[in-house]
Protein backbone atom coordinates (compact mmCIF):
# COMPACT_ATOMS: atom_id res chain seq x y z
CA UNK A 1 0.00 0.00 0.00
CA UNK A 2 1.85 3.04 -0.87
CA UNK A 3 0.70 6.51 1.35
CA UNK A 4 -0.71 9.77 -0.10
CA UNK A 5 0.69 12.88 1.14
CA UNK A 6 -2.31 14.94 2.21
CA UNK A 7 -1.56 17.01 4.55
CA UNK A 8 -3.84 15.92 7.38
CA UNK A 9 -3.04 14.79 10.87
CA UNK A 10 -2.04 10.97 9.72
CA UNK A 11 -1.56 10.40 6.07
CA UNK A 12 -4.35 7.94 4.56
CA UNK A 13 -2.86 5.10 2.44
CA UNK A 14 -4.25 4.74 -1.07
CA UNK A 15 -5.79 1.82 -0.64
CA UNK A 16 -8.18 3.64 1.55
CA UNK A 17 -8.81 7.04 0.39
CA UNK A 18 -9.49 5.16 -3.16
CA UNK A 19 -12.73 3.43 -2.14
CA UNK A 20 -15.85 5.53 -2.11
CA UNK A 21 -18.04 4.47 0.76
CA UNK A 22 -20.86 6.13 -0.95
CA UNK A 23 -20.57 4.11 -4.42
CA UNK A 24 -22.44 0.93 -3.68
CA UNK A 25 -19.95 -0.75 -6.24
CA UNK A 26 -17.04 -0.29 -3.44
CA UNK A 27 -18.76 -3.12 -1.16
CA UNK A 28 -18.58 -5.42 -4.23
CA UNK A 29 -14.95 -5.04 -5.39
CA UNK A 30 -13.37 -4.52 -2.08
CA UNK A 31 -11.91 -6.26 0.58
CA UNK A 32 -13.91 -4.67 3.12
CA UNK A 33 -13.09 -6.70 6.20
CA UNK A 34 -9.21 -5.62 5.37
CA UNK A 35 -10.47 -2.17 4.68
CA UNK A 36 -12.51 -1.91 8.16
CA UNK A 37 -9.85 -3.46 9.99
CA UNK A 38 -7.45 -0.60 8.73
CA UNK A 39 -9.84 1.94 9.73
CA UNK A 40 -10.24 0.87 13.02
CA UNK A 41 -7.01 0.82 14.00
CA UNK A 42 -5.39 4.02 11.93
CA UNK A 43 -7.63 6.09 11.13
CA UNK A 44 -10.83 5.39 13.54
CA UNK A 45 -12.04 9.30 12.78
CA UNK A 46 -11.74 9.35 9.22
CA UNK A 47 -12.80 11.93 6.60
CA UNK A 48 -13.84 10.39 3.57
CA UNK A 49 -13.54 12.55 0.60
CA UNK A 50 -11.05 15.24 2.31
CA UNK A 51 -9.56 15.41 -1.27
CA UNK A 52 -12.36 16.61 -2.77
CA UNK A 53 -12.93 13.51 -5.61
CA UNK A 54 -15.40 11.86 -3.17
CA UNK A 55 -18.13 12.95 -1.18
CA UNK A 56 -17.37 14.84 2.20
CA UNK A 57 -18.24 12.74 5.48
CA UNK A 58 -17.03 11.11 8.91
CA UNK A 59 -16.52 7.53 8.94
CA UNK A 60 -16.67 5.93 12.32
CA UNK A 61 -15.66 2.63 12.65
CA UNK A 62 -14.82 1.31 16.49
CA UNK A 63 -17.53 -0.07 18.12
CA UNK A 64 -16.92 2.11 21.52
CA UNK A 65 -17.48 5.37 19.13
CA UNK A 66 -20.16 4.00 17.09
CA UNK A 67 -22.26 3.87 20.47
CA UNK A 68 -21.01 6.40 21.94
CA UNK A 69 -22.16 8.79 19.31
CA UNK A 70 -25.55 6.87 18.67
CA UNK A 71 -26.16 7.48 21.94
CA UNK A 72 -25.30 11.40 21.92
CA UNK A 73 -28.36 13.35 20.52
CA UNK A 74 -27.01 16.88 21.97
CA UNK A 75 -24.20 17.06 19.45
CA UNK A 76 -25.95 14.85 16.90
CA UNK A 77 -29.05 15.35 14.81
CA UNK A 78 -31.17 13.14 13.08
CA UNK A 79 -33.81 15.64 11.58
CA UNK A 80 -31.24 15.96 8.73
CA UNK A 81 -31.45 12.55 7.46
CA UNK A 82 -30.15 9.15 8.99
CA UNK A 83 -29.25 7.46 5.79
CA UNK A 84 -26.15 8.72 3.51
CA UNK A 85 -28.04 9.25 0.17
CA UNK A 86 -30.61 11.76 2.69
CA UNK A 87 -27.68 13.20 4.66
CA UNK A 88 -25.81 14.18 1.50
CA UNK A 89 -28.89 15.58 -0.95
CA UNK A 90 -29.11 18.20 2.18
CA UNK A 91 -32.10 16.44 4.39
CA UNK A 92 -35.42 14.41 4.75
CA UNK A 93 -38.52 15.65 4.04
CA UNK A 94 -40.41 13.39 6.56
CA UNK A 95 -38.35 15.54 9.42
CA UNK A 96 -39.92 16.03 12.49
CA UNK A 97 -42.79 13.52 11.45
CA UNK A 98 -40.93 10.52 10.10
CA UNK A 99 -39.84 8.70 13.62
CA UNK A 100 -36.11 7.51 12.62
CA UNK A 101 -35.47 11.77 11.55
CA UNK A 102 -37.43 13.46 14.54
CA UNK A 103 -34.92 14.34 17.28
CA UNK A 104 -35.89 15.24 21.45
CA UNK A 105 -39.50 15.05 22.70
CA UNK A 106 -41.55 15.04 19.49
CA UNK A 107 -39.12 11.38 19.03
CA UNK A 108 -40.16 10.25 22.25
CA UNK A 109 -43.58 11.03 22.50
CA UNK A 110 -44.07 9.61 18.73
CA UNK A 111 -41.83 6.75 19.44
CA UNK A 112 -44.01 6.37 22.64
CA UNK A 113 -47.44 6.26 20.42
CA UNK A 114 -45.81 3.85 17.99
CA UNK A 115 -44.60 1.28 20.82
CA UNK A 116 -48.41 1.21 21.80
CA UNK A 117 -48.73 -0.10 18.03
CA UNK A 118 -46.45 -2.63 19.35
CA UNK A 119 -48.08 -3.82 22.18
CA UNK A 120 -48.34 -7.43 22.77
CA UNK A 121 -51.50 -7.69 21.93
CA UNK A 122 -50.59 -7.02 17.98
CA UNK A 123 -47.39 -8.60 18.11
CA UNK A 124 -48.83 -12.01 19.18
CA UNK A 125 -50.75 -12.04 16.17
CA UNK A 126 -47.99 -11.24 14.28
CA UNK A 127 -45.66 -13.81 15.38
CA UNK A 128 -48.16 -16.29 15.48
CA UNK A 129 -48.32 -15.47 11.72
CA UNK A 130 -44.12 -15.86 11.43
CA UNK A 131 -44.17 -19.16 12.68
CA UNK A 132 -46.70 -20.33 10.91
CA UNK A 133 -46.20 -18.84 7.64
CA UNK A 134 -42.22 -19.51 8.01
CA UNK A 135 -42.76 -23.37 8.85
CA UNK A 136 -44.75 -23.36 5.65
CA UNK A 137 -42.69 -21.40 3.37
CA UNK A 138 -39.27 -23.54 4.42
CA UNK A 139 -41.10 -27.08 4.94
CA UNK A 140 -42.71 -26.50 1.06
CA UNK A 141 -39.00 -25.69 -0.10
CA UNK A 142 -37.50 -28.66 1.12
CA UNK A 143 -39.88 -30.70 -0.54
CA UNK A 144 -39.50 -29.17 -3.59
CA UNK A 145 -35.63 -29.64 -2.85
CA UNK A 146 -33.88 -26.90 -4.30
CA UNK A 147 -34.60 -23.42 -5.83
CA UNK A 148 -33.37 -19.68 -4.52
CA UNK A 149 -33.81 -19.16 -0.77
CA UNK A 150 -33.75 -15.41 -1.22
CA UNK A 151 -37.12 -15.14 -3.68
CA UNK A 152 -38.89 -18.42 -2.91
CA UNK A 153 -38.46 -18.26 1.17
CA UNK A 154 -37.03 -15.23 2.74
CA UNK A 155 -38.68 -12.56 0.30
CA UNK A 156 -41.73 -13.40 1.99
CA UNK A 157 -42.08 -13.71 5.47
CA UNK A 158 -40.73 -9.93 6.58
CA UNK A 159 -43.49 -8.59 4.25
CA UNK A 160 -46.07 -10.89 5.62
CA UNK A 161 -44.50 -9.87 8.66
CA UNK A 162 -44.99 -6.18 8.80
CA UNK A 163 -47.85 -5.94 6.05
CA UNK A 164 -49.27 -8.24 8.81
CA UNK A 165 -48.92 -5.80 11.24
CA UNK A 166 -50.12 -2.78 9.29
CA UNK A 167 -53.22 -4.25 7.96
CA UNK A 168 -51.92 -4.50 4.38
CA UNK A 169 -54.07 -6.65 2.48
CA UNK A 170 -51.82 -9.80 1.39
CA UNK A 171 -52.96 -8.88 -2.13
CA UNK A 172 -50.58 -6.29 -1.89
CA UNK A 173 -47.78 -8.07 -0.27
CA UNK A 174 -46.34 -8.58 -3.53
CA UNK A 175 -46.66 -5.00 -5.03
CA UNK A 176 -45.22 -3.33 -1.76
CA UNK A 177 -42.14 -5.82 -1.96
CA UNK A 178 -41.18 -4.70 -5.52
CA UNK A 179 -41.61 -1.44 -4.48
CA UNK A 180 -39.79 -1.89 -1.35
CA UNK A 181 -36.86 -3.84 -3.29
CA UNK A 182 -36.27 -1.02 -5.20
CA UNK A 183 -36.13 2.10 -2.82
CA UNK A 184 -33.37 1.24 -0.50
CA UNK A 185 -30.53 -1.01 -2.60
CA UNK A 186 -30.71 -2.51 -6.16
CA UNK A 187 -30.69 -6.48 -7.14
CA UNK A 188 -29.30 -4.71 -10.36
CA UNK A 189 -26.42 -2.81 -10.46
CA UNK A 190 -27.59 0.02 -13.17
CA UNK A 191 -30.72 0.58 -11.76
CA UNK A 192 -31.23 4.71 -12.51
CA UNK A 193 -31.28 6.77 -8.98
CA UNK A 194 -34.80 8.61 -10.23
CA UNK A 195 -36.42 4.27 -9.83
CA UNK A 196 -35.69 4.43 -6.35
CA UNK A 197 -37.25 8.01 -5.47
CA UNK A 198 -40.32 6.57 -8.09
CA UNK A 199 -40.42 3.58 -5.50
CA UNK A 200 -40.26 5.31 -2.87
CA UNK A 201 -43.21 7.83 -3.64
CA UNK A 202 -45.18 4.99 -4.43
CA UNK A 203 -44.77 3.39 -1.28
CA UNK A 204 -46.21 6.97 0.10
CA UNK A 205 -49.35 7.06 -2.23
CA UNK A 206 -50.00 3.17 -1.52
CA UNK A 207 -49.76 4.25 2.08
CA UNK A 208 -51.79 7.69 1.65
CA UNK A 209 -55.17 5.32 0.77
CA UNK A 210 -54.87 2.84 3.11
CA UNK A 211 -54.99 5.20 5.85
CA UNK A 212 -58.08 7.04 4.48
CA UNK A 213 -59.58 3.49 4.15
CA UNK A 214 -58.53 2.92 7.92
CA UNK A 215 -60.30 6.12 8.80
CA UNK A 216 -63.65 5.40 7.19
CA UNK A 217 -63.74 2.02 8.35
CA UNK A 218 -61.12 0.64 11.39
CA UNK A 219 -59.59 -2.31 11.62
CA UNK A 220 -57.60 -4.60 14.27
CA UNK A 221 -54.25 -2.91 13.42
CA UNK A 222 -50.83 -0.58 13.21
CA UNK A 223 -52.59 1.93 11.04
CA UNK A 224 -56.05 2.13 12.58
CA UNK A 225 -54.06 2.62 15.91
CA UNK A 226 -52.26 5.32 14.59
CA UNK A 227 -55.42 7.38 13.16
CA UNK A 228 -56.69 6.96 16.78
CA UNK A 229 -53.12 8.45 18.56
CA UNK A 230 -52.94 11.58 19.60
CA UNK A 231 -49.76 14.00 20.94
CA UNK A 232 -50.53 16.30 23.80
CA UNK A 233 -54.18 16.11 22.40
CA UNK A 234 -53.48 16.41 19.30
CA UNK A 235 -53.87 13.88 16.61
CA UNK A 236 -51.56 12.56 14.55
CA UNK A 237 -51.73 13.85 10.62
CA UNK A 238 -52.49 11.67 7.88
CA UNK A 239 -48.78 12.52 6.73
CA UNK A 240 -47.59 11.84 10.60
CA UNK A 241 -48.90 8.17 9.65
CA UNK A 242 -48.23 7.89 6.03
CA UNK A 243 -44.29 8.40 6.45
CA UNK A 244 -44.20 6.08 9.39
CA UNK A 245 -45.88 3.34 7.60
CA UNK A 246 -43.41 4.28 5.00
CA UNK A 247 -40.64 3.60 7.89
CA UNK A 248 -42.04 0.52 9.47
CA UNK A 249 -42.03 -1.50 5.74
CA UNK A 250 -39.17 -0.11 4.30
CA UNK A 251 -37.22 -0.42 8.03
CA UNK A 252 -38.63 -4.15 8.32
CA UNK A 253 -38.48 -5.64 5.03
CA UNK A 254 -34.79 -5.55 3.77
CA UNK A 255 -32.84 -5.51 6.84
CA UNK A 256 -34.62 -8.58 8.07
CA UNK A 257 -34.85 -10.57 4.64
CA UNK A 258 -31.01 -10.17 4.53
CA UNK A 259 -30.45 -11.86 7.99
CA UNK A 260 -32.51 -14.49 6.76
CA UNK A 261 -30.81 -15.51 3.67
CA UNK A 262 -27.37 -14.69 5.00
CA UNK A 263 -28.31 -17.59 7.70
CA UNK A 264 -28.99 -20.22 5.31
CA UNK A 265 -25.74 -18.72 3.44
CA UNK A 266 -23.75 -18.68 6.51
CA UNK A 267 -24.52 -22.18 7.56
CA UNK A 268 -24.14 -23.62 4.18
CA UNK A 269 -20.55 -22.59 4.13
CA UNK A 270 -19.85 -23.40 7.99
CA UNK A 271 -21.02 -27.25 8.59
CA UNK A 272 -19.72 -27.13 12.19
CA UNK A 273 -22.14 -24.00 13.15
CA UNK A 274 -24.98 -26.21 11.82
CA UNK A 275 -24.03 -29.38 13.66
CA UNK A 276 -24.26 -27.44 16.26
CA UNK A 277 -27.81 -25.54 15.50
CA UNK A 278 -29.06 -28.98 14.34
CA UNK A 279 -28.06 -31.19 17.28
CA UNK A 280 -29.36 -28.58 19.83
CA UNK A 281 -25.99 -28.00 21.46
CA UNK A 282 -26.52 -24.01 20.97
CA UNK A 283 -29.94 -22.28 21.94
CA UNK A 284 -31.65 -20.92 19.51
CA UNK A 285 -31.35 -17.38 21.24
CA UNK A 286 -27.65 -17.60 21.14
CA UNK A 287 -27.56 -18.17 16.94
CA UNK A 288 -30.32 -15.61 16.64
CA UNK A 289 -27.87 -12.81 18.24
CA UNK A 290 -24.80 -14.37 16.04
CA UNK A 291 -26.39 -14.62 13.00
CA UNK A 292 -26.94 -10.66 13.49
CA UNK A 293 -24.07 -9.76 14.24
CA UNK A 294 -22.55 -11.72 11.24
CA UNK A 295 -24.77 -10.54 9.11
CA UNK A 296 -25.16 -6.91 9.97
CA UNK A 297 -27.78 -6.00 7.02
CA UNK A 298 -27.37 -2.33 7.87
CA UNK A 299 -23.92 -1.36 7.06
CA UNK A 300 -24.23 2.39 8.51
CA UNK A 301 -26.53 5.25 9.69
CA UNK A 302 -25.90 8.44 9.56
CA UNK A 303 -25.93 11.68 11.83
CA UNK A 304 -25.28 15.74 11.01
CA UNK A 305 -23.15 17.08 13.97
CA UNK A 306 -24.62 20.24 15.81
CA UNK A 307 -21.71 21.32 17.25
CA UNK A 308 -17.70 20.87 16.38
CA UNK A 309 -17.05 17.95 18.18
CA UNK A 310 -13.63 16.37 19.03
CA UNK A 311 -12.56 12.48 18.15
CA UNK A 312 -9.43 11.11 18.13
CA UNK A 313 -7.59 14.32 16.95
CA UNK A 314 -10.03 15.19 14.65
CA UNK A 315 -12.30 18.02 14.90
CA UNK A 316 -15.83 16.91 12.98
CA UNK A 317 -17.46 20.63 12.40
CA UNK A 318 -20.91 21.51 13.35
CA UNK A 319 -22.70 20.99 10.12
CA UNK A 320 -20.58 17.77 9.21
CA UNK A 321 -21.92 14.46 8.25
CA UNK A 322 -20.89 11.62 10.48
CA UNK A 323 -21.71 7.98 9.64
CA UNK A 324 -21.63 5.08 11.92
CA UNK A 325 -20.79 1.57 11.04
CA UNK A 326 -22.46 -1.10 12.23
CA UNK A 327 -20.62 -3.80 9.92
CA UNK A 328 -17.09 -2.22 11.31
CA UNK A 329 -17.93 -2.32 14.86
CA UNK A 330 -19.51 -5.51 15.16
CA UNK A 331 -16.10 -7.03 13.36
CA UNK A 332 -14.17 -4.67 16.44
CA UNK A 333 -11.59 -7.04 18.41
CA UNK A 334 -11.49 -4.90 21.21
CA UNK A 335 -15.20 -6.26 21.72
CA UNK A 336 -15.67 -9.71 20.08
CA UNK A 337 -13.05 -12.72 20.80
CA UNK A 338 -12.15 -13.86 17.23
CA UNK A 339 -14.99 -11.56 15.25
CA UNK A 340 -14.64 -13.42 11.91
CA UNK A 341 -14.93 -16.73 13.37
CA UNK A 342 -19.10 -17.45 13.25
CA UNK A 343 -19.83 -19.06 16.59
CA UNK A 344 -23.58 -19.43 17.55
CA UNK A 345 -22.65 -19.94 20.77
CA UNK A 346 -20.68 -16.85 20.92
CA UNK A 347 -21.61 -15.12 24.90
CA UNK A 348 -21.70 -12.14 25.40
CA UNK A 349 -22.83 -10.61 22.49
CA UNK A 350 -23.64 -7.39 22.21
CA UNK A 351 -23.92 -6.59 18.66
CA UNK A 352 -25.15 -3.31 17.16
CA UNK A 353 -26.70 -4.16 14.18
CA UNK A 354 -30.01 -2.64 15.78
CA UNK A 355 -28.41 0.60 16.18
CA UNK A 356 -28.22 2.26 19.93
CA UNK A 357 -29.94 4.70 22.05
CA UNK A 358 -32.81 7.03 21.52
CA UNK A 359 -33.43 5.43 18.00
CA UNK A 360 -32.94 1.75 19.06
CA UNK A 361 -34.53 -0.48 16.33
CA UNK A 362 -37.99 -0.19 16.76
CA UNK A 363 -38.55 -4.01 15.46
CA UNK A 364 -35.79 -5.53 17.14
CA UNK A 365 -38.23 -7.51 18.90
CA UNK A 366 -39.98 -8.59 15.62
CA UNK A 367 -36.68 -9.51 13.52
CA UNK A 368 -35.57 -11.80 16.39
CA UNK A 369 -38.85 -13.44 15.96
CA UNK A 370 -38.06 -13.87 12.47
CA UNK A 371 -35.28 -15.18 12.68
CA UNK A 372 -35.59 -17.63 15.29
CA UNK A 373 -38.46 -19.12 13.57
CA UNK A 374 -36.28 -19.27 10.42
CA UNK A 375 -33.32 -21.06 12.60
CA UNK A 376 -36.02 -23.11 13.98
CA UNK A 377 -37.34 -23.90 11.11
CA UNK A 378 -34.19 -25.31 9.36
CA UNK A 379 -33.11 -27.02 12.19
CA UNK A 380 -36.94 -29.02 11.89
CA UNK A 381 -37.05 -29.74 8.32
CA UNK A 382 -33.88 -30.54 7.18
CA UNK A 383 -30.25 -32.48 7.63
CA UNK A 384 -28.36 -29.98 5.82
CA UNK A 385 -28.39 -28.08 2.30
CA UNK A 386 -25.68 -26.36 0.31
CA UNK A 387 -25.44 -24.19 -2.39
CA UNK A 388 -26.29 -24.85 -5.81
CA UNK A 389 -24.75 -21.81 -8.19
CA UNK A 390 -23.24 -18.66 -6.99
CA UNK A 391 -25.02 -16.09 -4.86
CA UNK A 392 -25.97 -12.44 -5.97
CA UNK A 393 -24.85 -9.83 -3.45
CA UNK A 394 -27.19 -6.32 -3.44
CA UNK A 395 -25.85 -3.05 -4.78
CA UNK A 396 -26.14 -0.60 -1.85
CA UNK A 397 -24.40 1.49 -0.12
CA UNK A 398 -26.58 1.15 3.14
CA UNK A 399 -27.55 -2.36 3.36
CA UNK A 400 -25.40 -5.79 2.45
CA UNK A 401 -26.18 -9.23 1.72
CA UNK A 402 -27.51 -11.05 -1.06
CA UNK A 403 -30.25 -10.79 -3.64
CA UNK A 404 -30.35 -14.78 -5.05
CA UNK A 405 -28.93 -17.57 -3.08
CA UNK A 406 -29.57 -20.81 -4.94
CA UNK A 407 -29.29 -23.68 -2.60
CA UNK A 408 -30.36 -27.56 -1.96
CA UNK A 409 -31.58 -28.92 0.76
CA UNK A 410 -31.88 -32.70 2.37
CA UNK A 411 -35.15 -33.23 4.10
CA UNK A 412 -35.74 -34.55 7.45
CA UNK A 413 -38.47 -36.58 7.25
CA UNK A 414 -39.13 -36.79 10.36
CA UNK A 415 -38.86 -33.33 10.92
CA UNK A 416 -41.46 -32.68 7.55
CA UNK A 417 -43.80 -35.56 9.17
CA UNK A 418 -44.52 -32.63 11.68
CA UNK A 419 -45.02 -29.67 9.05
CA UNK A 420 -47.92 -30.95 8.02
CA UNK A 421 -48.91 -30.63 4.05
C1 LIG B 1 -34.31 1.85 13.60
C2 LIG B 1 -31.72 -1.98 12.11
C3 LIG B 1 -35.81 -4.60 11.63
C4 LIG B 1 -38.35 -0.54 12.28
C5 LIG B 1 -33.26 1.00 13.30
C6 LIG B 1 -31.86 1.33 13.48
C7 LIG B 1 -31.14 0.26 13.06
C8 LIG B 1 -32.07 -0.75 12.61
C9 LIG B 1 -29.62 0.12 13.05
C10 LIG B 1 -31.31 2.65 14.04
C11 LIG B 1 -31.34 3.74 12.99
C12 LIG B 1 -30.71 5.04 13.49
O1 LIG B 1 -30.16 5.06 14.59
O2 LIG B 1 -30.78 6.03 12.76
C13 LIG B 1 -32.61 -3.02 11.84
C14 LIG B 1 -32.22 -4.37 11.48
C15 LIG B 1 -33.37 -5.11 11.38
C16 LIG B 1 -34.47 -4.22 11.64
C17 LIG B 1 -30.79 -4.82 11.27
C18 LIG B 1 -33.55 -6.58 11.03
C19 LIG B 1 -32.62 -7.49 11.19
C20 LIG B 1 -36.86 -3.74 11.81
C21 LIG B 1 -38.25 -4.12 11.76
C22 LIG B 1 -38.97 -2.96 11.91
C23 LIG B 1 -38.02 -1.86 12.09
C24 LIG B 1 -38.77 -5.55 11.57
C25 LIG B 1 -40.44 -2.72 11.91
C26 LIG B 1 -41.37 -3.62 11.93
C27 LIG B 1 -37.47 0.44 12.71
C28 LIG B 1 -37.88 1.80 13.06
C29 LIG B 1 -36.71 2.48 13.46
C30 LIG B 1 -35.62 1.53 13.32
C31 LIG B 1 -39.30 2.37 13.00
C32 LIG B 1 -36.60 3.93 13.92
C33 LIG B 1 -36.59 3.97 15.44
C34 LIG B 1 -36.39 5.36 16.00
O3 LIG B 1 -35.91 6.24 15.28
O4 LIG B 1 -36.75 5.58 17.18
N1 LIG B 1 -33.37 -0.29 12.78
N2 LIG B 1 -33.97 -2.96 11.91
N3 LIG B 1 -36.75 -2.38 12.02
N4 LIG B 1 -36.11 0.31 12.88
FE1 LIG B 1 -35.06 -1.35 12.49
Amino acid sequence: MTVQTTGSRTAVPEGISAVNLADPKSFLENDMDAYWRRLRADHPAYRHGRDGEYPEFWVVSRYADVMALYRDDRRLTSEKGNVLVTLLAGGDSAAGQMLAVTDGRRHKDLRNVMLRAFSPRALAHVTDLVRTNTRALVSDFVRRGSGDFAAEVASVIPMTTVGGLLGVPQRDHPYLLGLTKSSLSSDEADQAPEEAFLARNEILLYFSDLVAERRADPQDDVITTLTQSDIDGVPLTDQDIVFNCYSLILGGDETSRLSMIEAVHALSREPEQWRRLKQGEVTLDSAVEEILRWASPAMNFGRRALVDIELHGETIKAGDVVTLWNISANRDDAVFDDPFTLDLGRTPNKHITFGYGPHFCLGAYLARVEVKEMLDALRTFTTGFELTGEPRRIHSNLMTGMSYLPVGFTADEAGLATAGS
